[in-house]
């Protein structure tokens, strides 16, 4: 299985990542030190989940040369308004302790009005490229080496894309599981639309987040997968995502755990086919959605 993507700037971009969202203040500084001491060389973080501090502190601690590990953030809703990226990236700089950001992504493909917290200001969200040209200046300015977005359907990538980008979205962050696989991210012609424009989808809640990760390894077909290849059902899961061709943000703040996902192992054609069949079979379900109340449909 490939350990990293290439984008479209030339970075290597690593397949396993931490994911750190709801990692709690007091035992995120641990996972990382942890991830980063069993191989890990990618954090998959942002400005909302409130714990860069202490995420570019264990960093630090590590003593692994900055440039040898890949930093995500994301920029919150409340900051799309052109004037608010650069403010709001410079505040995960200084929390991070670096310079630079190796990615960053606009989290939500909705905007609010300054100041507020649920108040969508409907005309930056339907049309993102204010914001997105102040991202290319980031880009310019040398604070970050990457740009992209989350949670954006093809619609919206698309609304985006109609624009003169000088810099296309190289990362399309979006939750993919079990329970919610997206083959049509994937595999169709959306799939080809996305090969195309070299835009390499992120998997979030890649083991159905902490609502649904009990039940995610008690499916059958993944528990027969996992004895046949001597893996867990959580390592069969993290292969299958690298092995779709996707970048995949397993969370946990389990030492034995951050371990154990970081073992990946191409599965053989007919186990890879059966589980992605098991994922396709039942009807999608969304494990995460704050969007909900947010008062517009983001998947439309
Ligand atoms: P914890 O952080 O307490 O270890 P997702 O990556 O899909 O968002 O899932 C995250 C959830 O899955 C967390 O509750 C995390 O718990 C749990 N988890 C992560 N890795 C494993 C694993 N290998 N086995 C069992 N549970 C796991």
């Amino acid at each position: 299985l490939p350990t990293h993507y290439t984008l479209p700037s030339g970075d290597k971009i690593p397949s396993v990542a931490l994911g750190v969202w709801r990692a709690s203040p007091g035992e995120v500084g641990n996972a990382v030190k942890t991830a980063l001491q069993t191989g890990y060389r990618h954090i998959d973080d942002a400005w909302i989940y409130g714990n860069e501090a202490e995420v570019g502190a264990a960093i630090k601690e590590s003593g692994i040369p900055r440039d040898q590990i890949w930093i995500t953030s994301k920029l919150w809703n409340t900051f799309h308004k052109p004037e608010d990226v650069e403010p709001a990236l410079d505040e995960s700089l200084s929390r991070l302790g670096t310079n630079y950001l190796d990615l960053y992504l606009i989290h939500w493909p909705v905007a609010f009005k300054k100041g507020s917290q649920n108040v969508v200001d409907h005309e930056l969200t339907e049309n993102p490229y204010p914001t997105w040209k102040k991202l290319e200046e980031m880009v310019e300015k040398g604070k970050v080496k990457n740009i992209g977005v989350s949670n954006f359907n093809i619609r919206r990538i698309q609304n985006l894309t109609a624009n003169p980008l000088k810099i296309k979205p190289a990362i399309n962050q979006v939750e993919l599981s079990y329970w919610n696989p997206q083959p049509e991210l994937l595999q169709d012609s959306s799939f080809k639309w996305s090969k195309e424009n070299e835009l390499l989808l992120e998997a979030y809640s890649p083991l159905g987040s902490a609502q649904k990760v009990k039940e995610s390894l008690q499916i059958p077909e993944v528990k027969a997968i996992a004895h046949e290849l001597g893996l867990t059902p959580a390592q069969v899961y993290i292969s299958w995502h690298v092995q779709r061709g996707t970048v995949v943000l397993p969370k946990s703040v389990t030492p034995s755990r951050i371990q154990e996902n970081f073992q990946v192992k191409a599965l053989p054609p007919n186990a890879f086919e059966k589980l992605e069949n098991a994922a396709r079979s039942h009807k999608p379900v969304r494990t995460v959605d704050p969007s909900k109340n947010w008062g517009v449909d983001i998947w439309n």
